[in-house]
Order: C-alpha cells, then structure tokens, then sequence
C-alpha cells in the first residue's frame, strides 16, 4: 500500500458512508474510494448489484453494504435510513449521488418525463439530505451533492436534468446555511466522466476518443477523481468548505474558436 493510501485509511476509520447509487458508475467509484480510506460504506439503489464495491483495506477484502432503496420513494428512502440507525448507529458523510437522464430534446418530451427527471435529479436530493440531517445533527458531518456541469452551461437533450442539477447548486448554498455548524453541505460538479454506461452517450471508442480531445485534460475523468474529490470535500481538511461547488471539469471546454483556427 502506498504512503497516501495509508493516510486515507487513517482518515475515515470507524466512519459511516452512505452513497445513494454506489451500486455502479460514479457512485461505485466514491463507495470504493471511501471503503479504501477505512469507512464503513453503505450503497442503495433500486436493484441488487451483482458485484458490490469492495476494497483491501490492510490486505483484507472489505465490502459496501447494500439496501435497496428508491430514492425517488419518500417512504423508501424514510426506511433506509430507519435501517441505517437501526444497524450502524450512526452516520458520517452522504453522498447525495443517485441521479441521471436519458437524451430527449425538450419538445419531444413529455411533461411525465420531465417530472421524473426533475424528481430523481432535485426533489430526491433534497428528501435523503434531509433524512441525513437529522441523524448528521448528532455528532456533525458531510452532504456531498453530485451536480453535474449541465447546471452551468446549456444542456441540449437533458433540459430538465440541468435544471434540476442547477436547482442542486441553490440549495446546497441554503442547506449550508440552516444546517451549519453541525453539517457542511457542499456541491461536487463532474464534466464528462467515463463509466460502464458511457457508451450509450457518447458511442464507441473512437466516440470517447472525439470527446476527449475537446478536454484540456486530453481524457474525460474517471470515477477514481470525482472519489479523490470526495475523500477531500467529507474531510477534516475541508472542515471550513460549506455552500460551496467544486467543479470537476479537466479544465472545462475549449473555446471554440481554437477548433476553428485548427481547420483553418
Ligand atoms: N457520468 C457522467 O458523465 C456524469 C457527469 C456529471 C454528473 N454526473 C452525475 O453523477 C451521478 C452518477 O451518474 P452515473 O453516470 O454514475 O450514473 P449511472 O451509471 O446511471 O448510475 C446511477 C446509479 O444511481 C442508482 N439510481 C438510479 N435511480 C435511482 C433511484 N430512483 N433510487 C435509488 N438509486 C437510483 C442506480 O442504481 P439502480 O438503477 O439499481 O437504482 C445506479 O447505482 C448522477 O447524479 C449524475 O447526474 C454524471
């Protein structure tokens, strides 16, 4: 194990993790990059994974634990964390993960559509921080919410979740303020990040290759980074970042002029 391994381990021992949707994609990557850093973890989504995130921690496999749970079902989500006091006693960090769209152009879409979407990616959000809160009030801790680029710049295909994920950005600058001390509450924001699904975005190899290029990074992130970016947020070394957004982005997008000179 490398040195900074160790010192992850060390920062989140004995802490309880919970990542709404930890069960693949980004939020695999978070419950995998806190299990490694010690925590116990805890990851819910709708459907049983058939591999839980799982990490050596001092060479002994150690594993997320699952409930199932929709967070978009208020009495769902009551019951996980019912569970989770129940089981684990207590609870550290959230990360406030679960979320996604599919591509549908605004006018194609029906309003049904666009509830969902705004539901799963706002509404749900705000119910499981607010559960959370109420445990986190005992001895402190963290609210991670994943937003999303998409809040800050159009979102062609995916209105309603980048409104939604814009709403994200609004409340955690409130929830900090009715929450502080006890509990930070603070916004991560992805770019493009490649998971298991990205194909379905950005089609194949050559797809990703096409979209990586116009990162100054050269790459899309990997879960691994927006998990690094979470160990630091839910830490003692973040202790004064409250209301806050980290935008995770490779530098953002080239402007697109500097396209433009290069066919010129
Ligand atoms: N991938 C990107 O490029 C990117 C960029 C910026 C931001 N983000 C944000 O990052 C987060 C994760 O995205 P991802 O790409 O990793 O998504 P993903 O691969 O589609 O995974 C979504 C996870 O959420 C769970 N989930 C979905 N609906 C749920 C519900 N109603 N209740 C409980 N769990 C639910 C899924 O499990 P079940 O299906 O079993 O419920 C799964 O574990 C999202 O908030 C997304 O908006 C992603």
């Amino acid at each position: 194990m490398s040195d900074n391994k160790a010192h992850l381990e060390q920062n989140y021992q004995g802490q309880v993790v919970l990542v709404t949707g930890g069960t693949k994609g980004i939020g695999f990557g978070i419950a995998v990059g806190f299990l490694t850093a010690g925590a116990e973890v805890i990851v819910c989504g709708r459907k049983e994974p058939e591999t839980t995130p799982q990490a050596l921690v001092n060479g002994i496999p150690k594993k997320a634990h699952f409930i199932k749970a929709d967070v978009k079902d208020t009495d769902s989500t009551a019951s996980l964390f019912k569970t989770i006091e129940e089981k684990f006693g207590r609870l550290d960090v959230l990360v406030n993960n679960a979320g996604g769209s599919p591509f549908a152009l605004a006018d194609k879409a029906s309003p049904r559509f666009h509830e969902s979407i705004i539901k799963l990616n706002l509404i749900a959000p705000l119910n499981v921080a607010q559960q959370a809160n109420y445990i986190l009030q005992k001895n402190g801790g963290t609210i991670i919410f994943i937003g999303s680029i998409s809040a800050m710049r159009a979102s062609p295909g995916t209105a309603a979740y980048g409104a939604a994920k814009a709403g994200i950005l609004s409340l955690v600058k409130t929830l900090a303020v009715e929450w502080a001390p006890k509990v930070r509450v603070v916004a991560l924001s992805p770019g493009l990040v490649k998971t298991e699904s990205s194909h379905l975005h950005y089609g194949d190899d050559a797809g990703i290759a096409k979209v990586s290029a116009t990162i100054p990074a050269g790459r899309m992130a990997v879960p691994e980074d927006i998990a690094n970016a979470c160990l630091f947020l839910a830490s003692a070394q973040a202790s004064y970042s409250s209301g806050c957004n980290l935008l995770l982005n490779g530098g953002g997008e080239m402007p697109a002029f500097l396209n433009a000179n290069e066919n010129n």
